[in-house]
């Protein structure tokens, strides 16, 4: 049985790959290359095919700004089946952007320093890995420069991210205060969604909300993506606990790395002198005693989100909280989203009026999510859970396939398999086999 789960896994992952050296997420929906979709899609790769593994990762970097900033799609080839397109993001303004492809000018949660990683865990070959990494590495690095030379504004060691679509959780109800606060400065724009052509309106973003995520980008625009401007000027400035805990996850993946290849010490202080920074305040700003889980913090209008997502348990994958505040954390994942009527884990609060259990990041369950769960929970000793968050994996991809998004309602499936928005979905098989295979 799981033996065939994962031969369906690689056929998914194989047919979404495009020979040009990069993968799709999903065929109509996203034609193009993805930014930390990439560094999913690579660590499935490098359970059965280390060659499309690496080339996921080049591809991706080969399109890195000349300020270190990693773009988050990249636009390698003709579409009309998507929108926004090229033609909207117009990259070019910036004066650093690639001149090889056009990119957008927003990025995504960084992965790359812990994808690194797991590629050489995986590996048989640890030396052809190593030698892969090495010719990599210090583009991620740049990566990381860039964000505390250019996201983190006040100097507190926690980056920003300045729109909804670099946070990868699109339509999360914790943006709904900052649309409240754009409503007025808004313009109803004109433009042909794409999305809802492959997949029923009822799963996707509004077009009310498209005209939020369009005005943040044409701000950004006319003020050729610089960042200064941006921080100054964008109405979005959100600091983002699953962006920072990505960071601080890669910062010591690049740690481990460089210890290994030798002879950087320059680049492990400043990695160290970062991550000194940016852990304290991460725990001090963007934990929330009350809730007894971490939140964002909207920086644009000086207040926290008192809101619980999935992203508020990705500190457990950064080695973030204490073991002790881990438990505080585990105790909340359990009280509201851990019923026995629920698959793990919805992406946001079910006990929150704004649950909506089918709509895209308002509720459903996402498999990268569930994936850092995992690892989070084990690297705590939350093993049990862990293993239930597995399998809970595992059964929703068993019995629907392998959709973008499922509904974490458990009784729906008596009448119905209920996985939504994309199909054939390329970070849901691969992380899928790594889930697997470990
Ligand atoms: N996820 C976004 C979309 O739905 C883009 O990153 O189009």
């Amino acid at each position: 049985m799981e033996r065939k789960l994962r031969e369906k896994a690689k056929k998914v992952l194989n047919a979404n790959y495009n020979e040009e050296g990069f993968t799709i997420p999903c065929e109509g929906l996203y034609p193009f290359q993805w930014k930390w979709d990439s560094g999913f899609i690579a660590i499935g790769f490098a359970h059965f095919d280390m060659f499309k593994a690496k080339k996921e990762v080049t591809t991706l970097l080969d399109a890195q700004w000349e300020n270190g900033f990693i773009p988050h799609i990249v636009f390698h080839n003709e579409s009309d089946s998507y929108f926004p397109g090229p033609d909207f993001h117009k990259s070019e303004l910036h004066p650093l952007a690639s001149k090889k492809y056009k990119t957008t000018g927003i990025t995504q949660p960084p992965v790359l320093g812990f994808v690194l990683q797991e590629l050489y865990r995986i590996a048989n070959d640890k030396i052809d890995v190593l030698n892969f990494i090495k010719t990599e590495i210090d583009k991620v690095y740049n990566n990381h420069k860039y964000f505390y030379e250019n996201r983190d504004p006040n100097n507190e060691g926690l980056v920003y991210i300045y729109h909804n679509w670099e946070s990868g959780t699109d339509n999360s109800p914790i943006w709904d205060s900052v649309w409240e606060t754009m409503e007025k400065d808004t313009p109803h724009y004109k433009f042909e969604r794409r999305d809802t052509t492959h997949v029923d309106a009822s799963q996707r973003p509004s077009s009310r909300e498209y005209d939020y995520y369009l005005h943040i980008i044409e701000i950004a625009k006319a003020n050729n993506y610089d960042d200064v401007k941006i921080a100054e000027l964008s109405p979005f400035l959100i600091q983002d606990p699953l962006f920072n805990a990505m960071l601080i996850k890669s910062n010591q993946a690049l740690i481990d790395l460089y210890k290994i290849i030798g002879n950087n010490d320059d680049k492990i202080k400043t990695l160290k002198d970062w991550q000194s920074k940016s852990k304290p305040a991460f725990n001090d700003k963007l934990f929330d005693k009350e809730l007894g889980a971490y939140v964002h913090y909207d920086l644009r209008n000086e207040r926290p989100i008192r809101m619980i997502t999935s992203s508020s348990f990705s500190p457990l994958f950064g080695g973030i909280p204490s073991q002790e505040r881990a438990g505080v954390l585990v105790n909340t994942l359990k009280a509201k989203f851990g019923g026995d009527d629920k698959y793990l884990c919805a992406s946001f609060d079910p006990e929150n009026e704004n649950f909506n259990p089918k709509k895209y990041w308002r509720g459903p369950v996402w498999v990268n999510l569930n994936w850092l769960l995992y690892y989070g929970l084990m690297n705590y000793g939350y093993d049990d859970l862990a293993l239930r968050v597995k399998n809970d994996t595992i059964e929703l991809i068993t019995k629907c396939g392998f959709y973008e998004y499922f509904d974490p309602r458990k009784e729906i499936y008596k009448k119905e398999c209920s996985g939504y928005g994309g199909n054939n979905f390329s970070w849901t098989a691969a992380l899928l086999i790594d889930l697997l295979d470990n």
